[in-house]
């Protein structure tokens, strides 16, 4: 055997991973432009950081009795034995990047919010199903630096108006769960957990534990049994203080005030343990179990359990793997090919690639046939790539130095000298 002798044997992507390709993948591109073309229109600049952190980052960020952390998590160690981990989000490392450069000192004076905006892939190892991967992509905003409720009521009208025109028609579901607290979430807690342990028996066995581990979470379980006993828990909204309250009001008021339509759901207390007042969730009716495409909240105390000065934040993240499939837009998207070189004959080819050529670096699209195909062929595959138009060159129009222009979905054509080609199909 030779150091080949894998040969022949073939892979398939990983399981709960999916290669995103052409024309979906068109689509898709499109999403994620128009998700951070509108976060920019309102002052939210693009982030970028590492694809993997060290684990603490999640555990203490995110929570070390989060689901997230507990079961889902990529985590390994590198050949140095530092211990890893593929984000599982991307609230936990903009907030670790923003304290590691000092980012804040605007926002920590008071100046400004610092605004952000992300688009990246995030890994979690959940079973797989429509609309849940191992490896998913989202897009997201995060403000950091103002706890005013006109911070909550921007980015959740931001992530409804997108959602919105990615067309998907979004249902939002608002909560707060106070501030960790005696006097707020923390007496809540205690309510909460002195009712679960009185009907520890008719809950799923599954989420017997969390009573104890964290009681927050049961409302999280899909379990028909304990769903049914959480209908009668007491909810959070009862047990705010006063600040959390007002807070939670001022929000509702100015959602009205944007016209951004909201359902109360004092049930909805979300998966990740940074969360401080404002929590929410944008739910796409047509997606079956996996219907929140997005979601987000509060996480006033997320920067110091990171190690770094009190830093109130806010922000969002959307599934855009959701997204895609709920989108009712199924038309892809056009590719980026205007003009479709058809050519007939090696002299011509060759004028038809220094046409293309001139094109592209003008900005417009073009492609030709590369396998000197007959011109039923070439037609054949310029309407494929979805171009406007077919850019004929036979020996007739060689001559002429012209081109013969076809509008492909009208039929009309004309001729065109090779030099004012630029300007007719921009104009
Ligand atoms: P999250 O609710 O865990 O929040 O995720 C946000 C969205 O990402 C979900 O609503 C869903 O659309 C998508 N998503 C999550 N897991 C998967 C998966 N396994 N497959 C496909 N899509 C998935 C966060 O991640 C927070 N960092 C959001 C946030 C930002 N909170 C404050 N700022």
């Amino acid at each position: 055997m030779t150091a080949m002798s894998g040969a022949g044997k073939s892979f398939a992507a990983p399981r709960g991973t999916y290669d995103l390709l052409p024309p979906e993948s068109r689509r898709w591109q499109a999403k994620v432009r128009l998700a951070m073309d509108t976060f920019a229109l309102a002052g939210y600049d693009p982030i970028e950081t590492p694809a993997f952190e060290q684990t603490e980052v999640f555990e203490r960020g995110v929570g070390a009795g989060s689901e997230v952390v507990t079961k889902q998590m990529y985590t390994f160690q590198d050949r140095s034995g530092r211990s890893l981990t593929l984000r599982p989000e991307g609230t936990a490392p903009v907030v670790r990047a923003v304290i590691e450069h000092f980012m804040a000192r605007g926002a920590l004076s008071g100046a400004v919010p610092l605004k952000l905006a992300y688009a990246s892939a995030m890994f979690r190892q959940e079973r797989p199903q429509k609309g849940r991967y191992r490896q998913f992509f989202q897009v997201g905003i995060e403000a950091l630096g103002s706890d005013s409720p006109l911070v909550d009521a921007e980015v959740i009208e931001i992530g409804f108006r997108y959602i919105r025109s990615a067309g998907v028609e979004p249902r939002l579901s608002l909560n707060s769960i106070g501030h960790n607290d005696s006097a707020c979430r923390g007496g809540y807690v205690e309510v909460l957990s002195d009712f679960l342990r009185g009907r520890v028996d008719e809950l799923a066995p599954e989420d017997r534990e969390r009573v104890s581990t964290n009681p927050l979470r049961t409302f999280d379980s899909k379990e028909a049994q304990t769903v049914a006993v959480m209908a009668d828990a007491p909810v959070i909204s009862d047990y705010l203080c006063e600040e959390c309250k007002q807070h939670f009001s001022n929000v509702q008021m100015l959602l009205k005030n944007l016209d951004v339509p909201f359902d109360l759901e004092p049930r909805l207390v979300r998966g990740l343990d940074y969360y401080t007042r404002t929590t929410f969730e944008y739910v796409a009716a047509n997606l079956g179990s996996q219907n929140a495409v997005g979601g987000g909240g509060r996480y006033d105390g997320l920067a110091e359990a990171l190690g770094g000065p009190s830093l109130p934040g806010m922000g969002f993240a959307l599934g855009i793997d959701r997204i895609l499939l709920a989108a009712e837009d199924r038309a892809s998207e056009r590719g980026g090919v205007d003009v479709y070189f058809v050519a007939l004959g090696d002299e011509a080819a060759s004028v038809a690639l220094r046409l293309a050529t001139q094109l592209r670096a003008d900005g417009v699209g073009a492609d030709l046939d590369f396998t000197g195909k007959q011109m039923k062929g070439q037609m054949k595959d310029a309407a494929r790539s979805g171009a406007k138009w077919a850019a004929i060159i036979g020996s007739e129009e060689l001559a002429a130095g012209e081109i013969t222009l076809k509008e492909l979905a009208t039929e009309k054509q004309e001729r065109v000298a090779f030099r004012d080609l630029i300007r007719t199909v921009r104009s």
